[in-house]
């Protein structure tokens, strides 16, 4: 890639199209589910590579449970497996992983394994990955207003006092910053109530390619498009 290309510092990824990709090659779902993680963690280790500082992924959706029975237990089964493979990426890698989401709904175990995965990588100081698994936008403003709601009522903040700042850092995405490129495979158009609120100031990318094909020639070209973007924010352009 261009040396003179400037990286953006948070990359957020809607993962869509294994469906698609299955149907295509004649496979059950499953096996695009399967392709599709396989595809991650070469993204994972592409991000690290090129210097990207976050990368956020949309994983499942809080929509996502509607699904068959079959798919939602494939894909639970997906993340147990991939929980523990991740913990060892992570370390060999110095990544830390985040996972943003509403957790209680998870079975014991993976709840277990995603505090593990989550503290044993903390102190990484490499690529922050965040994976967004039982997500969704709405569900994580509530939760937000329901926290800043809890805390004027005990007299720890005052409501006059609640910023736009103030509202990012009761969001799961606190401390983050906001993503600069918004990447979507798949041809679909759509945030799918993806990080609605951060998003605000987000240059979008979207690609045909069905998320298991994805790879960092794309990446690069999600790249190269947001470089040829004229960043502004309401008015002044960047730097
Ligand atoms: C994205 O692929 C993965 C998840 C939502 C878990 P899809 O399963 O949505 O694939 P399509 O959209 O049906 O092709
Ligand atoms: C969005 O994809 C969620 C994930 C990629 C995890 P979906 O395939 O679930 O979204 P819709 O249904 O097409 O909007
Ligand atoms: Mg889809």
């Amino acid at each position: 890639m261009d040396s003179s290309m400037k990286i953006p510092k948070h990359v957020a990824i809607i993962m869509d199209g294994n469906g698609r990709w299955a149907k295509a090659h004649k496979v059950p779902r499953q096996m695009g589910h399967k392709a599709g993680c396989e595809t991650l963690e070469q993204t994972v280790e592409d991000a690290a590579r090129l210097g990207i500082e976050y990368l956020t992924v949309y994983a499942f959706s809080t929509e996502n449970w509607k699904r068959s029975e079959e798919e939602v237990g494939a894909l639970m089964q997906l993340f147990r497996f991939y929980a523990k493979r991740l913990l060892k990426i992570a370390t060999e890698n110095n990544i830390r992983v985040k996972m943003i989401g509403e957790k209680s709904r998870f079975a014991p175990d993976l709840k277990e394994a995603i505090e593990k995965l989550e503290t044993l990588t903390e102190e990484n100081t490499g690529l922050t990955f965040v994976i967004a698994v039982n997500y969704g936008s709405r569900d994580e403003m509530i939760r937000g207003v329901r926290k800043i709601i809890t805390d004027v009522s005990e007299g720890k903040l005052n409501a006059a006092d609640v910023t736009e700042s103030t509202f990012s850092s009761y969001l799961d995405t606190a401390g983050m910053p906001d993503p600069d490129l918004m990447i979507r495979t798949s041809g679909e158009e759509r945030l799918s109530n993806f990080l609605l609120w951060q998003l605000a100031y987000t240059e979008f990318y979207f690609t045909d390619i069905f998320w298991p094909d994805f790879n960092r020639a794309e990446l690069e070209k999600a790249i190269a498009y947001y470089n040829g973007r004229d960043r502004r924010f309401g008015g002044r352009n960047e730097e």
